[in-house]
């Protein structure tokens, strides 16, 4: 048996009650290292904990559905919600196993960001950039998104130089595509655990480096539907 389940946001008090059955149960507990770290306090001294990162996490994931086929109960660690921003990871967890698996959903940084700056799920687009592939079709909704009034919650991308896109970057690329440079954009860093936050322009933000660990809210300038009054009713 083998499961994916999201670990939240990074404290363990966000996991869901399920996730840590899961866990406590568990023969075989896997994933990225700092993930692993999230939920150790509950992983069981006779689980065997295989810990990846992205370089070998092939061959970790291949010794994973090993033990899933002779019939160990496997869970697989994702940070925050499988959901969002995690589905590459699980394409490779399904590929090592040979099958698709379940998931259990955790709760995500997006969640904890629409939480904390109060912004409304329905008027928001989640993108995320921390992802492999071309980013051009991603970096080209983003700026439809804008133009079209909605929130945006975005996931950067951390990686080498040739890939990074830092809230720097896109704050850069925005300007670059005609969104205002006036346009009001947060970062938001560590949720749940050091949090900080930053409340600025994209001018501003295009000036300002930040940690790997951070989430961007670009919120839309026009009124929340709630807030339009609606058409006169005809007498
Ligand atoms: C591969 S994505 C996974 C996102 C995750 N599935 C989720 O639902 O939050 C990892 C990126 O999410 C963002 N992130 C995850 N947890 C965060 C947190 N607690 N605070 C701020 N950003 C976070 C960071 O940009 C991080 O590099």
């Amino acid at each position: 048996m083998i499961i994916c389940i999201g670990a939240g946001p990074g404290d363990v008090g966000y996991l869901t009650q399920r996730g840590a059955e899961l866990i406590r149960d568990a023969d075989v507990v896997a994933g990225f290292e700092a993930v692993l770290n999230v939920v150790r306090s509950l992983i069981p001294d006779t689980a065997r904990v295989i810990s990846m990162g992205y370089r070998d996490q092939v061959e970790q994931l291949d010794k994973v559905a090993v033990e899933h086929h002779a019939g160990k109960k496997c869970v697989v660690v994702f940070m925050g919600d499988i959901h969002f921003s995690g589905f590459q990871y699980l394409e490779r967890v399904e590929r090592a196993c040979g099958h698709p698996v379940e998931s259990l959903p955790g709760i995500s940084s997006a969640q904890i960001l629409a939480s904390r700056a109060k912004v409304c799920f329905d008027e928001t687009t989640f993108i995320t950039f921390h992802r492999r592939g071309d980013l051009e079709p991603f970096k080209r909704h983003l700026v439809h998104v804008l133009q079209d009034q909605r929130n945006a919650i975005v996931i950067p991308c951390p990686w080498d130089a040739a890939r990074s896109f830092m809230p720097w970057h896109i704050a850069k690329y925005l300007i670059e595509q005609g969104i205002p440079a006036s346009q009001p954009v947060e970062v938001w860093e560590n949720l749940t655990r050091n949090e900080a936050e930053w409340h600025g322009t994209l001018a501003e933000c295009a000036e300002r480096e930040v940690s790997d660990m951070s989430i961007m809210l670009i919120r839309t300038m026009a009124p929340m539907a709630s807030q339009i009054e609606p058409p006169p009713v005809p007498a």
